[in-house]
């Protein structure tokens, strides 16, 4: 067998093309629960790059898992404490579970380009959406918790256009 054969090109996959992003510190909402979340979905998500594509789809399926049960609890603290933007917020969790579904599909579907896209994609939504919205609730839960009154005027969406 010759050298040029004794390793496929595509087994292992490259690292540098779908980066993941960093965790940024400045990124912790300072709810345990929530920021606990958000740093095991990124550690999940720095595997990827490193990830042979024979095991991509399951750890695909361990982040679908985790942003599902993540994306849950949140819905549910919304709910249960009457979150005035819970309407926006878990409208947007469902339109990237959606997503998130749907590369799965994809992926089992032997389209791992995909899978590896969307979790350069997530990693770069992630931050944002920490900072748009679930630092709102975060604040909201804080205040909760300290005896005060929900500040009904603090927490919008970004865009109202996208809320329904
Ligand atoms: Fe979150
Ligand atoms: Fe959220």
């Amino acid at each position: 067998m010759s050298s040029a054969t004794a390793i496929p090109p595509t087994s292992m996959p490259s690292t540098d093309r779908f980066p993941i992003a960093p965790w940024d510190e400045a990124s912790l909402v300072q709810w345990p629960d929530m920021d606990a979340h958000h740093l095991h979905l990124v550690s999940l998500l720095e595997r990827v790059p490193h990830t042979a594509d024979d095991d991509l789809m399951p750890l695909w399926a361990h982040i679908l898992h985790s942003t599902i049960e993540h994306f849950g609890d949140e819905d549910r603290w919304m709910q249960e404490t009457d979150f005035p933007a819970q309407h926006c917020h878990m409208g947007q969790h469902a339109l990237v579970l959606d997503m998130l579904r749907e590369v799965e599909a994809r992926g089992h579907g032997g389209d791992l380009e995909i899978v590896r896209h969307m979790a350069h994609e997530l990693s770069n939504w992630l931050p944002q959406h920490i900072d748009m919205m679930d630092a709102g609730l975060a604040l909201h839960l804080q205040r909760l918790q300290a005896g005060h009154a929900p500040d009904v005027d603090a927490h919008t969406c970004g865009s109202e256009s996208s809320c329904g």
